[in-house]
């Protein structure tokens, strides 16, 4: 547990990835804009430096705006923050007739309840399949470089007692090929209008992989997370962060000193390879309209 009282410790909080996951940074940003309401700060210059904190994920900006542009920024951001979790739990009675018996699911990153305000998107259809009887597994990529399968996914799946395997990402192939995988299902940062999805660096390659295995590929997320203004992937701004994330592990260094790194947060999966947009709405084959 975090506590900002101030919208520079709020962005702090969201630069160092302690407040994380597309639908917390929704919330986190409207939280942010009542927080300088609060304090009787200028609003609109908060919600631009919440903004800039991370650029990919749109439901940080999303979030920004619908507290700034409500008539009072504090009722909207709780509204929001509790609207969170109902979306989430419809994303989650969508999605599990997904999952049939017996099926070995594979995912990425991590899309929980610490993820979002309550429940989980990708991680909340695997949890609803589950309360609701289906029999599964899952496959938890440990996410490199920072880890948030084997930190976070890891650690939700068994708080709810839910059979999970944890492996490197660099497996995910060998267990397509094996036949030990029967579906893909990934949140996201920000889809485009073409139906184009960032997220988590290592999404694509599993997207890739996938269509290769026919395995099918899926991608849950609120509305919120549908960005309209974005035409395609190619539009959408990858966020890319320090090379010290990838030079060391657990503020070791591990690299030579001076070798070059990229890293680069998220990467983007063409329309083509999703099967289907798992929604608080329903499931679609292309990314559904918007109000
Ligand atoms: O860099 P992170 O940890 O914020 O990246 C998070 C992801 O890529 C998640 O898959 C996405 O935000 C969906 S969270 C429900």
């Amino acid at each position: 547990m975090v506590e900002a009282t101030t919208v520079a410790e709020l962005c702090g909080f969201i630069g160092t990835l302690a407040v994380r996951g597309a639908p917390a940074l929704g919330a986190a940003g409207a939280m942010g804009v009542a927080l300088a309401a609060v304090r009787g700060e200028d609003i609109a210059a908060a919600g631009a430096i919440l903004k800039a904190t991370r650029p990919t994920a749109v439901n940080l900006a999303w979030g920004v705006d619908k507290a700034l542009s409500a008539l009072d920024p504090v009722a909207e951001a709780l509204r929001l923050a509790a609207d969170d979790v109902l979306r989430n739990m419809a994303i989650g009675r969508h999605g599990a007739g997904l999952i049939a018996a017996g099926s070995r699911v594979l995912t990425h990153c991590h899309t929980g309840a610490l993820a979002c305000v309550g429940w989980g998107t990708a991680l909340g259809v695997i949890r609803t399949a589950w309360e609701a009887g289906t029999d599964l597994s899952v496959w938890v990529d440990e996410t490199r470089p920072w880890l948030q399968g084997a930190r976070l996914t890891a650690w939700e799946l068994q708080m709810l007692g839910i059979p999970a395997t944890l492996v490197a990402d660099v497996m995910a192939g060998s267990l397509m090929a094996s036949g030990d995988v029967d579906l893909v299902i990934v949140g996201a940062d920000r889809i485009a209008a073409n139906g184009d999805v960032a997220n988590k660096i290592g999404t694509y390659q599993l997207a890739v992989l996938c269509h290769h295995h026919a395995i099918p590929f899926y991608v849950a997320a609120p509305l919120s997370t549908f960005d309209p203004a974005t035409a395609d992937g190619a539009s959408i701004e990858v966020e890319e962060r320090s090379a010290d994330e990838v030079t060391s592990f657990a503020g070791v260094r591990i690299a030579p000193l001076g070798v070059a790194a990229l890293n680069r947060a998220f990467d983007v999966t063409p329309a083509a390879l999703v099967a289907g947009y798992v929604t608080e709405e329903g499931v679609f084959p292309s990314p559904p309209l918007w109000d």
